[in-house]
């Protein structure tokens, strides 16, 4: 080199040559190495010097190769070559270029095998890529910072209902898509997720959008996620990735279940049945709305449980629901069971549960499914229901009783007639005397009993017209007392609880006989023990088929020896007693209950064995009031 070429500051060449990390080496005409640079020499020489040695002898390995053909060509045309080749010796890839000069070969040549394998690898990535790319069921759109799409695979063009090539080079927020978001809202471009990653350059995750798709003319479920997309030292996104799958069929299905799921918890409450599923497995247990709607409680603060379930379930039942269940473990379904919960508020309800065993496709039991219906009130009417049947017959009972009691009472009245009358009639004229007279006088009064009982039955039967007027109850109670105490042993307390009552249209006189009746059957009951008899009297409302109606309630409730089960369903039946033959007839209770039906009203009692007895009137109070109300405030 001249000096004339030489630049201020930068170094000699012959520095430039012992410093670079090419090698260099200068070959003579002869082919021998003339020079080699310090690369070259740790390259090439393998400790022995090679200065002096002929290239093709010093290095076999070049006969053959391009680096061969390329150095001969070069001396050859007298003009530099190129070569880049793998050379075998050495197990690595080189380029080398040759310039040739009068004197001889200089050859600058480099190990580039590492760029070679980068290359191979970056070449394989890149194929990998590729097939991916190409082959992905979800849609990948490469958009660049202008908002430009790059590239777009064919599962997005198929997702977009737009070829490849429509979308390449365009940009992304275009009007065609129509986008809206989950409301139904149209979208507008800058909250596109590709729009978001860019801006703030975070990765989007998950967000749901429709598209209309021209190619299917229909609008299109979208879930998408935006990868910003970074080139090293630079923070600004160059660009932004979106993942995209049809979530249409998915959404559908899904709307489906919730619809259907919907609907059946519409069905459960509509019929009051609630479900409940046990997997035996995980003892997993999982209840309708329904369920938790019956038990009375709230699904956002309670999981369901075996031990959940038993503390709303009655005390006394509790053991049978244990049963069933453990038994359910054991593959044993009962038959339907009726059981009762207790609710927070206090609530009783009866539920029917019907269970079904959850098989796995061998056979083997894996859960159970139950429902449970609340029949509280399917219940409740039954009874009402058998309760009312049996005060059907009973009265039924009695009217024909009482048909035929009145039937015999009729003629027996008449064949008395003539007794009590001759005997009378005889017994004022000039009657004979001493035994003959007591003959008659037995006659006489035997026949007055007969007619006696006679009436009563008639009473019972209703074939006598009560006379009916306005009727305070308190003082037909208070005007009995007297007469009451004065029959009554002194061991027998009378305790009267009267409270003003409104007046009631009734026959004063079968009234008092009803009081009569109900005093005498207490202190038969009562004997010649100490004990006492209360007579209460109270303005209540009667619940009937109406409502509530005011109504009179008297009631006599006695401490003596109170009924038996039998005795008390039997007491209302005509010539029903207990009684020793000449004590009681069993006409009396017979006689208060046509009273009390004649008069509109009802009529209950509350016995037990030596518990005593309650007697129990109620007698409607719904028409206007004549008289004013004694006690009364005015
Ligand atoms: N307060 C009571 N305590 C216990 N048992 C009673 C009471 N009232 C009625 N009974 C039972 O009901 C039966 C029927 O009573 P009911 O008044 O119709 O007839 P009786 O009292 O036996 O006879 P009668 O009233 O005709 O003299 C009685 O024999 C008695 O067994
Ligand atoms: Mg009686």
């Amino acid at each position: 080199m001249s000096a004339t070429n030489e630049v201020p500051g930068c170094l000699d060449p012959d520095t430039i040559l012992e410093v670079t990390s090419d090698c260099v080496i200068f070959i003579d005409r002869g082919w021998r190495f003339r020079y080699l640079n310090p690369k070259a020499v740790e390259q090439l020489s393998e400790g022995c010097d090679l200065l002096g040695a002929n290239l093709w002898e010093a290095l076999p390995g070049l006969a053959g190769t391009e680096f061969e053909a390329a150095y001969r060509r070069a001396i050859a045309d007298g003009a530099p070559t190129h070569a880049e080749a793998f050379y075998a010796p050495l197990n690595a890839w080189f380029v080398a270029n040759a310039y040739p000069s009068r004197d001889g070969l200089t050859i600058f040549f480099r190990d580039t095998t590492h760029v070679k394998l980068h290359e191979a690898a970056l070449g394989a990535s890149e194929e990998r890529f590729r097939t991916l790319f190409e082959t992905l069921t979800e849609g990948v759109l490469f958009i660049n910072r202008d908002g430009v799409i790059t590239d777009a695979n064919p599962a997005a063009a198929e997702l977009l209902g737009v070829s490849r090539e429509a979308m390449h080079g365009h940009l992304y927020y275009s009007p065609r898509w129509q986008i809206e978001d989950k409301a139904g809202e149209v979208l507008p471009p800058e909250q596109y997720l590709s729009t978001v990653a860019l801006r703030t350059g975070q990765v989007e995750r998950g967000r749901v959008i429709s598209i209309f798709n021209r190619k299917l003319g229909e609008r299109r479920w979208l879930r998408g996620d935006a990868i910003p997309q970074f080139r090293s030292g630079d923070p600004s996104p160059t660009g932004v990735c979106i993942l995209f799958s049809d979530i249409t069929e998915h959404r559908r299905a899904e709307t489906e279940l919730r619809a259907s799921q919907a609907h059946l918890a519409r069905a459960q409450r509509v019929a009051a049945v609630g479900s409940a599923e046990v997997d035996f497995g995980t003892d997993r247990w999982k209840w309708s709305d329904e369920t938790y709607r019956i038990y009375g409680l709230d699904k956002a603060t309670t999981t369901p449980s075996f031990d959940l379930l038993l503390s709303v379930v009655h005390e006394d039942d509790r053991e049978r629901i244990r049963s069933a269940i453990t038994q359910v473990r054991y593959g044993v379904v009962s038959k339907p069971i009726e059981y009762r919960i207790v609710r927070a508020d206090g609530q009783v309800r009866v539920l029917r549960r019907e269970a079904e065993l959850i098989r796995d496709p061998a056979g083997a039991v894996t859960g159970v499914i139950a429902t449970k219906r609340d029949v509280t009130e399917l219940r409740a009417a039954e009874r009402e229901r058998a309760e009312l049947q049996a005060q059907l017959l009973h009265a039924q009972r009695l009217e024909a009783l009482g048909t035929l009691a009145g039937g015999i009472a009729h003629d027996l009245n008449n064949t008395l007639v003539p007794i009590v009358a001759l005997s009378s009639f005889l017994l004022k004229g000039e009657a004979p005397e001493g035994r003959e007279r007591e003959c008659l006088e037995l006659i006489q009064k035997s026949g007055a009993r007969g007619r006696d009982l006679v009436k009563r039955i008639l009473t019972f039967a209703r074939r006598t017209e009560p006379e009916r007027g306005w009727v305070d109850m308190v003082s037909v109670v208070r005007g009995a007392l007297p007469l009451l105490r004065s029959t009554l042993p002194s061991t027998i307390t009378i305790r009267e609880q009267l409270a003003p009552v409104p007046p009631i249209m009734a026959d004063q006189g079968q009234l008092g006989q009803v009081l009569m009746n109900l005093v005498k059957n207490a202190a038969d009951a009562i004997g010649d023990r100490i004990g006492a008899i209360v007579i209460e009297l109270a303005a209540e409302a009667e619940p009937t088929h109406r409502g509530n109606e005011p109504a009179v309630r008297l009631s006599v409730i006695d401490s003596g020896c109170g009924m038996c089960e039998e005795t008390r369903l039997r007491a209302f039946e005509p010539f029903f007693t207990t009684k020793a033959v000449n004590e009681g007839t069993g006409l009396g209770l017979s006689v208060v209950h046509g009273i009390v039906t004649s008069h509109g009203g009802s009529i209950s009692v509350d016995s037990r064995p030596d518990r005593g007895t309650r007697f129990d009137i109620h007698l409607p109070a719904n028409g206007t009031n004549p008289i004013s109300d004694e006690g009364e405030t005015p």
